[in-house]
């Protein structure tokens, strides 16, 4: 026999065996077996889906139009096109338009709307990451709110003679009126108006405007008060998997409890959100397989998830078995591979003999 030949099973054997100890990385899904989880560029993970049966509710539709190009993802039904949608956090992003308050250089009203943003539970609009402005230098807005049944009313005012006493990016009477938003609203309307409809500014401010926005996405400036174009900047709105009232322990004791294995249940802003423990990451509502954040948690296997959360097995690759005592490691199944090898020197001596 060969040196040659010799070489030639061996490094067939090695390539084998090497093959058998690359552990699968497989991306976690995020949409449900058969569904898309693309509308363009933005990540669709479940509860959120396109289609009947890859949504958990009709809240959590999402309507993907491919009649512009990239596509754009509506909220449910409406027109409210979403831009990120974290599971972590239990937040979405949106763009919308603000209310709008324009004059002509006579003092005309030439176009005035208000700025509504209804959703239906488990949305609100998170009072931690947006904020209320209104700009303009003869503006007034009004803001209605609804927490629940409570209906919550404040206002906004900024005013200026002349640009020059702006204060470029500070948002704080001149031309610019920020404030906090209440927690907890599920609906809110913005009504727009001037005490003067802009007269004696209006060359350098015609048009009064008043939005919802993430805080960091509006930097106010004096060219904001020249803008005859109506904003539509991001905000975020929280939401949440169960109804108001679920909180975890309760929602724990239902039968449709949405956190599967290897997650935990938070209470949300309403109801409750789900999130991976600690070590692993994926989808915590998808009911499908779960990835161990370290894959070596499951070595020469496929970590399967098993209840309780956290407690998992091992799914052996070729070449490996359990190792008797429970079904966390994955040993080398020494028969197997003996026979193998065997198997390929028998073959591969015949071949090159
Ligand atoms: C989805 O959005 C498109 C474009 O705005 C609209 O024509 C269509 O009616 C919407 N579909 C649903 C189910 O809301
Ligand atoms: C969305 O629809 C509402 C009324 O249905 C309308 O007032 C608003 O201008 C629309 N917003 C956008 C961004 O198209
Ligand atoms: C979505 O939001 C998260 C958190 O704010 C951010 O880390 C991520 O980059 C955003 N993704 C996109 C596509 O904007
Ligand atoms: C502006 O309003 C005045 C009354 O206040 C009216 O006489 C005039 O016709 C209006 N002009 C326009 C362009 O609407
Ligand atoms: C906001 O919610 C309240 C209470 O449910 C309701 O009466 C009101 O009509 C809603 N407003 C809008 C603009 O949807
Ligand atoms: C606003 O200004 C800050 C600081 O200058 C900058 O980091 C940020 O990108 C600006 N945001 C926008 C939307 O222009
Ligand atoms: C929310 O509560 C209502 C009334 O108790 C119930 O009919 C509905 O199924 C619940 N929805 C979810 C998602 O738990
Ligand atoms: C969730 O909220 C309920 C009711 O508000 C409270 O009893 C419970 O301790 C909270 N659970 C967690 C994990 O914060
Ligand atoms: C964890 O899973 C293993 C294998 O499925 C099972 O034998 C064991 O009883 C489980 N442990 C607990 C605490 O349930």
């Amino acid at each position: 026999m060969s040196i040659m030949a010799l070489q030639f099973p061996l490094a067939a054997v090695l390539l084998l065996l090497s093959a058998a100890r690359t552990t699968k990385t497989t991306a976690a899904a995020q949409a449900l077996p058969g569904c898309s989880d693309k509308c363009g560029d933005l990540t669709i993970p479940y509860p959120f889906g396109m289609n009947k049966d890859c949504y958990l509710r009709e809240e959590f539709f999402i309507n993907c139009s491919n009649t512009a190009q990239p596509p754009t993802a509506y909220l449910m039904t409406s027109n409210l096109t979403v831009t990120n949608i974290s599971l972590d956090d239990g937040e979405l992003r949106i763009l919308n338009m603000g209310a709008e308050d324009c004059y002509n250089a006579q003092g005309n009203v030439t176009s005035n709307f208000p700025y509504e943003l209804s959703l239906p539970l488990p949305y609100t609009i998170s009072y931690t990451k947006n904020k209320f402005y209104t700009v303009g230098c003869d503006s007034l807005s009004i803001f209605q709110g609804f927490r629940g049944e409570d209906e919550l009313e404040m206002g906004c005012m900024s005013m200026c003679n002349r640009l020059d006493i702006v204060d470029q990016y500070s948002c704080s009477g001149a031309g610019c009126c920020q404030t906090n938003i209440p927690r907890g609203l599920k609906n809110v309307t913005v009504l727009l108006d001037s005490l003067d409809n802009h007269a004696g500014i209006w060359e350098f401010n015609p048009c009064g405007y008043a939005f919802i926005a993430e805080q960091g996405q509006f930097n106010f400036s004096a060219a904001s008060l020249k803008k005859q174009n109506n904003y539509q900047l991001p905000s975020v709105l929280n939401w949440a998997i169960g109804n108001e009232t679920d909180s975890c322990d309760e929602a724990h004791k239902k039968t449709n409890f949405a956190c599967k294995a290897n997650s935990m249940c938070v209470n949300g802003s309403v109801g409750y959100l789900c999130r991976c423990l600690p070590g692993y990451e994926g989808n915590p509502y998808h009911p499908d397989r779960w990835l161990p954040r370290a894959s070596n948690l499951c070595q020469n296997g496929q970590c399967l998830n098993t209840f309780p959360p956290g407690n998992y097995s091992c799914s052996c690759h070729k070449g490996y078995k359990n190792d008797g005592m429970n079904d966390k490691s994955c040993i080398e199944d020494d028969s197997k591979r003996h026979s193998k090898i065997v198997l390929l020197l028998i073959v591969s001596l015949g071949m090159y003999n």
